[in-house]
Formats: C-alpha cells, structure tokens, sequence
C-alpha cells in the first residue's frame, strides 16, 4: 500500500515488448516501461522467438527497475505481482513468468498470472496521472463490449464484469494485425507493417483497388481475414505480370476499407445483441486511424459510447496487465507459483 492505495506491478513479455508497469488501485498508472524489439526483428521481416526470448532475459530486471523507480515505489510498497502467462510466444512469455513468480516469492507478495487480452481490455480502464498529479478518471466499467484487435486475435467479447467474459466471435485464420503485416510484407513496406499501411492509406484511395469482404455465415460474429490477404496478393501478382504498376497506397486503402468493413459490421451487430451500448477497444490494430473513425460512426449511430485507449495502451504493455491482475486478485485471489506458460489459452481460463 502507499497512500492508502493498492500498488500492483505488471510485467509482459508475451511477444516482442519487455514491459512493467505499476498501477494504484488497478486503474492509475504509476508508470509503464516499456523495451521495444523492433528493431531486433525488423531485418527479419517479423518477430523471431527465439531472439525475442533472449531479449527479454537480458532486459527484464532493468525494465522492472525503471517501472519501481518511476512510480516512486519499493518493494515493500508491492501490494501484487501480475503477469501474463499466455497466450503468446511461450519462451518468451516464460521469461515474464518466472521473473515475476521469483520476485514475488522472495518479497513474500501475492502473485496473479493474467490471460493476455484480458489485459487488452483492461487497457480501455487506465487512467494517467497529469502534471499535477491529478487523476482525469474516466466511468467506463463492465458490462460493455469489448472489440480486441491485435497482432495475434480479433475477438468481439461480452464483459460481463471485471472478471466474466464471454467470447462471442474470434478469428478462425488470420489476425486482423497478421493481416496488416503480411500485407504490409507484399507492398515491401517492412516490420511492423500495420502503422505503416495505416499512414500509405492515407494518401490511396478505397474506393481505387476493391477487395472481398469476408462475412461467413448468416450471424456469424466470426472473422476470416487470410482471404483477403491472398487476394491482395493476387492482385499484385496479376498486375506486375501484365506490366501495370502498382499503386501501393490505393492497394492499402482498397485493403484497408476491406478489414474496416467486415470489423464494423460485426462490432454493429455485437452491439445489437448484447444492447450495452457501450463498446470498448483494444490491441495494436485499434490504432488505426480508419477503424477508429468508422467506429466512431458505427457507435454514433447505434447510440454506444466508444472508448478507445491512447496507442501506447493499445499495443502491448503491462499497465494493462496490472490493471486486470488488480480485479482478477480482487475476484479469485492469488495463483499457485507452478502456473504454467501457455501459447494458447481459452478466455475463461482460472488460475
Ligand atoms: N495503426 C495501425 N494500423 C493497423 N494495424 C496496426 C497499427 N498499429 C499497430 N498495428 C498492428 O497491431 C499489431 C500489434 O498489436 P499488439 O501489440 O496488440 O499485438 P500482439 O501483442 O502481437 O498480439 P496479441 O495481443 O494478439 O498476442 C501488429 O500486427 C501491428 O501491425
Ligand atoms: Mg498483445
């Protein structure tokens, strides 16, 4: 405890972003660190796991120290120690694991392991301390839908309270973010391809290059997005074969209003469903400036609030697990200290 508040430390290392963070009472970020691989994996065309496993070892206890010292906490102020123990890369989500079930241990702290998009929803209840040290707190609290949209899920999710969620409809392929990236490869634009794609759409045209929408079947809330990347695909092939350019940006914007459609709509109809009129989002694809905008328009129309989380709390990062270890602890108590890493992990997982 420091002023009467509950301090958690989070830690993430399910991907490529060694991270802590520390938050008071769940939603109050303290501070979040944050070392970025980037650039490791970027000569790769993508991440590498054995190299990223190997990163997060040789980052981890700096990361965990500038998250102490930024929030002006020590140990003993550690009320919890969470950490995400999957889905995701498994040796690397091992080197967060273990650390932090070490260093709960020898602080004699209870210690919670967090299913990673948990924590991408959660990201939607962080709130930043300004300049002065006041809390601009924001009301958005369960039940409300979630919309996940990142690197390795697309999951529409019904958040029934901090701790019960119920998965409506996921991807049954690609990622929308794998989507963006493979997309981003073809069009030669480099590691990580959605920001990239993001800023070249930008300046195409939609409407130029049309791509297929996906929609399986009749009330499906699913997704299927490796259709749409192989059509991409094709259609470069088939315009560099009958010596036409390309137009990188009108292909990105075709791609890009593709994926935005598809997601839109089954956001629409998920907000039908469930009448919370409320719709959170999360992930690294929640960046997105197309998406942002026609969900901004869906949810006007539907009459939900949106509530979407500044980027740095869309991509990875451990104030959003730190967030959801404080309501998970609050609900279900601390995890055993044998839990496990896992690369896949259902949603409604206890541990
Ligand atoms: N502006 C953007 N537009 C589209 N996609 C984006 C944008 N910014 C980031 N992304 C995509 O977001 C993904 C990374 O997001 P995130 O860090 O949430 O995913 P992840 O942690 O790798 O996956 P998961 O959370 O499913 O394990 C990448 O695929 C990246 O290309
Ligand atoms: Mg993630």
């Amino acid at each position: 405890m420091k002023n009467g508040k509950f301090v958690t430390l989070g830690i993430e290392t399910s991907c490529d972003e060694t991270a802590a963070a520390v938050t008071a009472d769940g939603r109050t970020v303290l501070s979040d660190i944050i070392s970025s691989q980037i650039d490791v994996h970027e000569a790769f065309g993508g991440v590498v796991p054995e190299i990223a496993s190997r990163h997060h070892l040789t980052q981890i206890n700096a990361v965990i120290g500038a998250a102490l010292s930024e929030a002006e906490v020590t140990w003993r102020d550690i009320d919890l120690v969470g950490c995400t123990c999957g889905p995701g890369l498994v040796g690397a989500v091992l080197i967060g694991l273990s650390t932090a079930k070490a260093v709960a241990y020898a602080a004699s702290k209870p210690f919670v392991g967090v299913h990673h998009i948990k924590g991408h929803v959660c990201a939607s209840y962080l709130n930043t301390l300004n300049p002065d040290g006041l809390t601009e707190l924001h009301a958005i609290r369960p039940p409300h839908l979630a919309l996940v949209v990142s690197g390795g899920h697309t999951d529409l999710i019904d958040v029934r309270s901090y701790t019960e969620y119920k998965l409506l409809g996921s991807t049954r392929d690609d990622a929308a973010g794998e989507a963006f990236d493979k997309v981003a490869r073809a069009l030669g634009l480099g590691y990580p391809g959605g920001p990239k794609v993001d800023a070249i759409a930008a300046e195409g045209d939609p409407e130029s290059v049309k791509f297929k929408r996906v929609y399986l079947e009749e009330g499906s809330l699913d997704f299927s997005f490796s259709g749409i990347k192989t059509g991409v695909l094709n259609y470069m092939n088939t315009e560099r074969q009958a010596g036409r350019d390309v137009n990188a940006c009108d292909v990105a914007a075709g791609f890009e209003a593709s994926v935005v459609d598809v997601v839109a709509a089954k956001a629409r109809a998920a907000l039908r469903r469930t009448g919370y009129g409320k719709l959170t989002m999360g992930g690294g694809v929640a960046a997105n400036s197309m998406l942002r905008a026609r969900m901004e328009a869906v949810c006007a129309e539907e009459s939900a609030e949106l509530y979407v989380p500044p980027p740095v709390y869309c991509t990875d990062n451990a104030a959003m697990i730190a967030c959801a270890a404080y309501y998970q602890y609050r609900a279900d108590g601390p995890s055993p200290l044998g839990l496990d890493a896992y690369a896949t992990l259902p949603l409604n997982e206890k541990f």
